[in-house]
């Protein structure tokens, strides 16, 4: 049997019990990781583990809390002793939670910090204390989710795309001071868009005209098609094996073609 491509590595997820989260935790386990499953979601969260099974947990993480982190970490220790990946993933819009306005005029102090909270302090805190854990591991990867969002502005999302952009730029950061420091850690980023997942929901409701919206934003995506959440999952896949041990600091935009380039390009007259 050839060797599977994360075998005995012990790899966090947070935002796991959904979407992209849970694709990465699904995905992470079949390629042989025992995964530390962590979400607000509990029972959703607990489902997933179950579903996996192996050495798999569920731990409660709510990503904007230091002191969540530090007793994750602590869990993590007691139990596997290591940890080689960490999956920054948990996110949130600021649309969907009842945040108010999100553009730049409207937007409330308040609702702009808790984004910036939730998304990017989030990422701070979990390479803050997966560091020293992964120096002593013998090897790390950290793999933060960004946003095409973190590379373009978003005139009614302003909060979510600066958080967005701060974890693309912390992510150098880090594997920078990694490299400085000799640790044997990467850390790099994914700027998913479009990918179905219940992020979407709220915008897509259950209502007949659905497909309709679906099919409204596919028309804007270069490939036609919204992503999958195990689109991203073969990025994190990929990032957190040794495939990637040459990369760091980079970033992988997985969108459809959509920042590739502009609908607005040159056409021949009656194109
Ligand atoms: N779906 C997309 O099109 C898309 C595009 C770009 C970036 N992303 C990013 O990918 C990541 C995952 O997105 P998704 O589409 O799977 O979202 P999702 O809403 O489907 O799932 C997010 C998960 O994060 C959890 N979560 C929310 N707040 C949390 C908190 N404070 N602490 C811990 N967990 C929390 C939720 O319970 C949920 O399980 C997010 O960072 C998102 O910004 C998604």
């Amino acid at each position: 049997m050839t060797k599977r491509r994360v075998e005995g590595k012990v790899a966090l997820v947070t935002g796991a019990a959904k979407g992209i989260g849970r694709a990465a935790a699904l995905l992470l386990a079949k390629e042989g990781a025992h995964v530390i499953v962590t979400d607000i979601d509990d029972a959703a969260g607990r489902a997933l583990v179950k579903e996996i099974g192996g050495k798999s947990i569920y731990l409660h993480l709510d990503v904007q809390y230091e002191r969540e982190w530090k007793e994750a970490i602590q869990a993590i220790l007691k139990q596997f002793e290591k940890l080689h990946i960490l999956v920054n993933n948990a996110g949130v819009t600021g649309l969907e939670e009842g945040f108010g306005p999100q553009d730049p005029e409207h937007a409330s102090l308040e609702s702009w910090q808790r984004v910036h909270a939730i998304n990017s302090d989030s990422v701070f805190l979990g390479c803050k204390y997966a560091i020293p854990v992964m120096k002593k591991s013998g090897s790390g990867s950290i793999i933060n989710i960004s946003s095409r969002s973190g590379l373009v502005g978003i005139p009614g999302a302003a909060a979510y795309a600066s958080s967005k952009a701060a974890i693309r730029n912390h992510t150098k950061t880090v594997a920078l001071y990694c490299c400085q420091q000799g640790y044997p850690i990467r850390c790099n980023s994914i700027h998913p868009a479009a990918i179905l997942t219940p992020l979407w929901e709220p915008m897509l409701g259950t209502g007949s005209d659905r497909d309709q919206k679906i099919a409204e934003i596919a028309k804007d995506i270069p490939m036609k098609k919204m992503g999958l959440p195990e689109d991203v999952a073969n990025a994190v896949l990929f990032l957190a094996s040794d495939e990637s041990s040459y990369m760091t600091g980079t970033e992988l935009i997985i969108d459809g073609g959509i920042l590739a380039g502009s609908a607005a390009s040159p056409k021949k007259a009656g194109e």
